[in-house]
């Protein structure tokens, strides 16, 4: 059995050194092992939670999808998309806001914080807070259930989102008495899971504490490095590696064999500088010839469009037949299904559908063939072609002349009494 690996990443800035080995290399590595079938995207209706600022938004897609593609995503492999091109999630999100109890959502981490954060500075308990901010977690649900993932690689941060999807899904199953939604798994990178920042705390934007990935130069990021802060241990002095952030950073690119050497230098007193530079060199041997595919590609913005249609159009064929699945199971669905409908107590509803008045007929139509003559066809009363009249005409008006006497023909034929 294939397993469905989904995750997303929020295009609300530049990736950094914390998404690439989070994030982007775990996950790339994992989308080319055998029977793994992997949707990666772009999540920009997350994006606009915190950004407001459309330019900054529109880059910021621009950037996360060119790097993804340097870092070496296969799109023929994998299915790779922007959210915003994928109506039918949003769709999702709405009817699963309507199965989910808002208590669930008061006990999500980031909109906590939020509330604790306003209430330490004596401010509304909800100030600034939006709708987005505060059901986040249950479009992320519906990013995660539209493709049936079985795995969401993400960062420790992001688990308890994870659990909230599980629940949703639960309790739409259970509602709608069936088991439609499958039960998404997190799958958090053990060895890097998150990665810290120039100030230990863990990388992010929001922190303004991140190491950036390609954008900018070899420069940029050596001087991002030498800023990292350590603590005030002189060169020669036994340093504790399982307290270093450096050395977090460092395991996250290294083998296991090189991170053990880093570990013992640092016990027998390299300085901080000779560990940033051994830090950043490692770094930039692995990036570079990344970031140069990267700084070709974000100058080729219609080239990246034009992937990430061919992937929405991919990523649509399953999120249409899914919604059109949940739109059933739900109830928004034709009223001419009557039967499934459990209609017609006391009404004749065959009889009325059946009159002649409303039955599809058999029909001609008139079209031009390859050579730009009119032609003529009968189409069934389902819009299957019967047959096609083997005469063809220049001129319009002798084709409706034909048309006109093989209607005289069509009434009195069996097909539409
Ligand atoms: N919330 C995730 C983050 O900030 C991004 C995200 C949105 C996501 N939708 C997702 C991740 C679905 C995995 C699956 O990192």
């Amino acid at each position: 059995m294939n397993i469905r690996v989904v995750t997303g990443i929020t295009t609300s800035g530049t990736p950094h050194l914390g998404n690439y080995a989070g994030a982007i290399k775990p996950a790339i590595i994992a989308s080319v092992k055998p029977n793994v079938e992997s949707f990666f995207f772009l999540a920009d209706y997350h994006a606009l939670i915190k950004c407001h600022d459309p330019n900054k938004l529109y880059r910021s897609r621009l950037e996360i999808a060119a790097t993804w593609l340097a870092v070496g995503l296969d799109i023929d492999r994998v299915v790779f998309y922007r959210q915003s091109d994928i109506p039918e999630i949003v769709e999702l999100s709405w009817i699963l806001t309507c199965s989910t109890a808002k208590g669930l959502m008061n006990r999500a981490h980031a909109y906590k914080a939020c509330v604790s954060n306003n209430l330490s500075k004596g401010l509304d308990q909800d100030d600034t807070v939006s709708m987005g901010l505060f059901s986040y977690p249950i479009l992320m649900a519906a990013d995660i259930l539209m493709f049936k993932a079985n795995k969401v690689p993400v960062g420790k941060d992001q688990v308890q989102h994870l659990e909230m999807a599980r629940d949703i899904a639960q309790k739409f199953n259970r509602k709608y008495n069936n088991d439609f939604f499958v039960l998404p798994e997190a799958l958090v990178a053990s060895s890097v899971g998150t990665l810290p920042g120039l100030d230990g705390r863990k990388m992010s934007k929001s922190y303004n504490n991140t190491i950036p990935l390609f954008e900018g130069s070899a420069k940029d990021l050596k001087s991002s490095i030498m800023h990292i802060i350590t603590d005030s241990k002189e060169p020669g002095e036994y340093k504790d590696a399982y307290n270093s952030h450096l050395y977090i950073l460092y395991k996250a690119f290294s083998n296991e064999t090189e991170s053990e050497e880093f570990r013992k230098k640092l016990a027998l007193g390299m300085s901080w500088s000779e560990a940033k530079k051994s830090l950043y060199e490692k770094i930039e041997y692995e990036i570079f010839p990344m970031r140069e595919k990267y700084s070709k590609l974000i100058t080729q913005p219609d080239l990246i469009e034009k992937i990430l249609q061919f992937g929405a159009q991919k990523a649509r064929v399953l999120s249409k037949k899914c919604i059109e699945e949940v739109r059933d199971l739900i109830g928004i669905r034709s009223l001419i299904d009557y039967k499934k409908n459990n209609l017609g107590k006391g009404i004749n509803y065959d009889s009325k559908i059946n009159n002649s008045k409303n039955k599809k007929k058999a029909r001609l139509i008139c079209y031009r063939d390859d050579l730009n003559k009119f032609r003529i066809r009968l189409l069934s009363t389902t819009g299957k072609e019967l047959l096609t009249i083997k005469d063809s005409f220049s001129n319009a008006d002798d084709a409706v002349l034909l048309m006109k006497k093989l209607n005289w023909f069509l009434k009195k034929s069996e097909m539409n009494k």
